[in-house]
């Protein structure tokens, strides 16, 4: 499906009537590292899961930011009707998540951080970024996926789920080089959202994973101190992507939390 948001064509998956959850994806990645949640959770959330700006079959533009991101996402949330939703953001898609706080807190009923984190992008942090759109400009995605992939999945994960590793390479070589290039950029701009985490009003969930090695379980953790009653799971058995590789897992943890702590708020 696509939508006509901030002058840009924004597509984006939907499925399911329940409470609106809203999922963005990581870089260098789309919409679809969503699939299984699309379909597993369907039957409880109004699931959305739009490719952010520059993504998949979403429209670029020359530059972006987390807040441009974030802006799309909650023009994208008018445009349904949604007034107020679930907003789960993996990695990149938690920096947008922090953005659309700052911008629109009035959107977003729960939330849930997943293999992410608040700190910024330290000054060799951001040179990496630097290059690595260089990198992107000159290769085109493949450069992105080259240095990403390995890091996505635990490293058993080749040999227990062949087609994964297959699934999300595909993914990433099918990203369009421009935005891959204004999103890397976009994220070593990012501010800091650690001073934003005291003042988080809304049930929260961290997830990290225990063979994550891009956002140590450690970062979860300390995330998860620094906000006001939020609930920490761990997601074993998984590296980066944590919902791609161990989706059975991390739907349970988020069916659980939504049950417990968000249905009847
Ligand atoms: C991601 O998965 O979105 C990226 O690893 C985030 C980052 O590089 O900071």
């Amino acid at each position: 499906m696509e939508a006509l948001v901030n002058g840009i064509k924004i597509q984006y998956r939907e499925k399911g009537t329940g409470d609106p959850l809203l999922l963005l994806h990581g870089f260098p990645l789309d919409g679809s590292m969503w699939d299984d949640q699309l379909e597993a959770l369907s039957d409880r959330f109004r699931v959305i899961a739009p490719d952010l700006r520059g993504c998949g079959g979403s429209e670029s533009s020359e530059s972006t930011s987390m807040e441009q991101m974030a802006d799309d996402a909650a023009a994208l949330l008018e445009k349904l009707g949604i007034a107020k939703a679930i907003v789960c953001g993996f990695s990149m898609g938690g920096y947008v998540t922090f953005a659309l706080l700052r911008r629109r807190p009035e959107l977003v009923r729960g939330l849930i951080l997943t293999n992410t984190k608040a700190e910024p992008d330290t000054e060799e942090g951001k040179a990496g970024r630097a290059a690595m759109a260089a990198a992107i400009r000159e290769r085109g995605a493949v450069a992105a996926a080259e240095a990403m992939l390995p890091k996505l999945l635990s490293p058993a994960a080749p040999e227990r789920q062949p087609t994964l590793a297959e699934r999300l390479r595909r993914t990433m070589l099918a990203q369009p080089p421009q935005g891959l290039a204004a999103a890397a950029m976009a994220m070593a701009a990012r501010p800091d959202a650690t001073p934003q985490l005291g003042g988080i009003a809304v049930p929260t969930l961290v997830i990290g994973s225990d063979g994550d090695t891009i956002m140590p379980f450690a970062i979860a953790e300390a995330m998860a101190a620094a906000i006001p009653g939020a609930a920490l799971r761990r997601v074993d058995g998984a590296g980066h992507a944590a919902n791609v590789e161990q989706p059975a897992a991390w739907n349970g943890i988020v069916r659980d939390w939504h049950a417990d702590t968000v249905a009847f708020r």
